[in-house]
């Protein structure tokens, strides 16, 4: 979602800011903006509607003239596209400009005390309202400062934010603050960076601080990063950290889109998650955030794993791991409907959240209502230092690296593989899986990333090849039985996601009660049939298909026979255990999705109105 990028320092703040929005771009967004403080200290602003290079069309101008600046890549909330409600925003009196990303909740009551106060709006944003109030406190008393205006504001309003905020009168000074969405400082060298996330700084500085939740920093050259909390002002002590991440990490190194690079990294970020976990010489998985709280998993009443979207298909293949394997009950919740339903939690409850960004809005609020109820918090996320990390009790990263695509590749199979290790160190602990068993399937699980390459090269060209033939298709079915349910679930998000073919994942059992009406000459069906997994009963599901002419693409086994000779289109797979199954049958419908995306012209990494990380609800 919206992307924040603020700088003052040094160098041109022009090309750090729009280099930076340029590596926000994965988020997001629908249009950007600028600000710079001019020689003479006149906020000079451009935005547009569009992309980032949009605004470099209209913004060249401002190359090379100032040394502290701001940008914004804005994901309409309140009002639509537009250049008029693009951010930068500036104040009635022109002199303070402030970048939002979150949404404020009340702005409708505090754009109605304005107005009568005689403020006037140019556009439809809660931002323009939030930067209003600022100068309504300064106006109403001359003799506060500027980020005390910035505090009594945010003690006004509430919703979530992360924001930005200069003034003309205080050159130099770059005012922040933040409640629910995030924002890192970087620390350089007579420099400072801000930003939605360390990706626009990491070629300057290793350093950077991640303001807390119900923080504020003010932030210039000459006094440095000063930390209050909102609410009361008290001084924070900065906490500095460095920062893991490389710039290698977020550049497409030779891939046409981020999500090629991501899938073709599976064999490596599947193995860095596994790294120093599975220890199959010593028959022993470790993870310290499992066991440190062993004995809470072992006495829960039922383990209830919430997330939202490809997290929420990974969330429901953990359950159908942990429920075979360590024999606990699993419910699988989409964040936004438990936050807002009342459920039932007691502190025998284990909550576990998965989140590929860690800053998904209804799974944080979602945590903290489980959190408020007495259930122990577990997380898995791969964004280290993420806020949903960092509400935890414990947790587990996945170590797949940054994922840029908006569309989930790797985070997904490596959330798979995380699950797949709690499913098996809990059932070795709690005595449900034997030792044999639990030696043999961890020995298994150390070669799936071997599978995973073999299956990449083994289907790189062929999915190109099937993909031709479904360019034009304007419906898919996905169906998949078992561990693989989910996994056709997952395959019909990432195809409609990215190519905005409309496509419906289904258990293939359920085909009968609905779907099979809509099966013709027309309609293409992926049905994921390995060898383990109820094959007999998948045989006769094609047999279905292939008796209403639909056209299948089926996964199947090496050497598979029944399936492969009534299939349209073929693609081979390793065969594995049933639970490792959704891993290797995802990689080809992953490559799948993203041909036929990009033989339709989509725009792969940044698919239309869709986010990286959904910081709204
Ligand atoms: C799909 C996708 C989304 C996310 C969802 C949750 O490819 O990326 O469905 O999975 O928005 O995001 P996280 O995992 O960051 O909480």
């Amino acid at each position: 979602m919206c992307g924040i990028v603020g700088y003052t320092g040094f160098q041109d703040a022009y090309e750090i800011v729009i280099n930076g929005l340029r590596r926000l771009e994965y988020r997001g967004y629908d249009s950007a903006g600028i600000v710079l403080e001019g020689s003479d200290n006149k906020l000079e602003v451009e935005k547009t509607k569009g992309k980032v290079e949009d605004l470099v069309n209209i913004s060249k101008q401002l190359k090379g003239t100032a040394n502290v600046g701001m940008g914004h890549t804005r994901w309409a909330t309140h009002g639509v596209p537009s250049d008029r409600n693009s951010h930068p925003h500036l104040s009635n009196n022109g002199k303070i400009a402030l970048v939002h990303n979150g949404i404020i909740e009340n702005y409708d009551t505090i754009k109605t005390m304005l107005s009568e106060k005689g403020f006037t709006f140019q556009s439809e944003t809660d931002t323009e309202v939030l930067v209003n109030l600022i100068q309504y406190f300064m106006d109403l008393n001359p003799e506060i400062d500027f980020p005390t205006a910035v505090r009594y504001a945010l003690n006004e309003v509430y919703g979530a934010y992360a924001i930005t905020v200069l003034h003309e009168d205080h050159p130099g000074v770059l005012v922040v603050g933040r409640l629910g969405s995030p924002l890192a400082i970087g620390i350089g060298e007579k420099e400072y960076f801000i930003a939605s996330d360390a990706s626009p700084f990491v070629e300057f500085t290793k350093e950077a601080i991640y303001l807390e939740e119900g923080h504020m920093a003010t932030i210039s050259l000459e006094n440095g990063v000063d930390i209050r909390t909102i609410n009361d002002n008290s001084k924070i002590e900065p906490e500095i950290q460095e920062l893991k991440l490389s710039l290698e990490q977020i550049e497409k190194g030779g891939y046409e889109h981020f999500m090629l690079k991501e899938i073709f990294e599976q064999p490596k970020s599947i193995h860095d998650t596994m790294r120093g976990r599975l220890i199959v010489e010593e028959g022993v998985i470790k993870m310290a955030g499992i066991w440190d709280h062993v004995e809470k998993f072992k006495n829960a009443n039922r383990i209830i794993i919430i997330a939202c979207g490809t997290s929420w298909h990974a969330g429901l293949i953990g359950e159908y791991l942990i429920e075979e394997y360590a024999r606990i009950p699993v419910e699988v919740e989409y964040a936004s409907e438990f936050r807002y339903r009342n459920p039932i939690i007691t502190d025998k409850d284990v909550v576990i959240a998965i989140s590929q960004s860690g800053e998904t809005a209804d799974t944080m609020a979602a945590l903290k209502l489980a959190k408020e109820r007495g259930a122990f918090i577990y997380g898995i996320c791969n964004v280290v230092d993420s806020s949903i990390a960092r509400i935890t009790d414990a947790g587990s990263y996945t170590h797949a690296g940054p994922e840029i695509g908006v569309a989930s590749t790797k985070a997904f199979t490596a959330q798979l593989t995380i699950l797949t290790l709690i499913a098996f160190k809990l059932g070795k602990h709690n005595g449900n899986l034997g030792n044999a068993e639990f030696m043999s399937l961890i020995a298994e699980l150390e070669a799936i990333p071997k599978k995973v390459e073999e299956v990449l090269s083994a289907t790189h060209e062929l999915t190109q090849d099937i993909a031709k033939n479904f360019v034009k298709a304007t419906n898919f079915l996905y169906l998949g039985r078992g561990y693989n349910y989910p996994a056709a679930l997952e395959g019909a998000l990432k195809l409609k996601e990215i190519s905005y073919i409309h496509a419906e994942g289904y258990p293939a059992a359920e085909m009968k009660h609905g779907p099979i009406a809509l099966i013709d000459e027309n309609m293409p069906i992926v049905i994921i049939a390995p060898k383990k997994g109820h094959y007999d009963k998948i045989v006769s599901n094609v047999q279905e298909i292939k008796a209403r002419k639909g056209k299948v693409i089926a996964v199947v086994n090496k050497g598979d026979r029944q399936v492969s000779e009534m299939a349209d289109y073929v693609i081979e797979i390793p065969e594995t255990s049933e639970c490792f199954s959704p891993i290797i049958a995802s990689v080809p419908l992953q490559l799948l999705a993203y041909y036929i995306a990009v033989y339709r012209g989509a725009n792969v990494d940044q698919p239309r109105n869709l986010a990286k990380s959904v910081t709204v609800e």
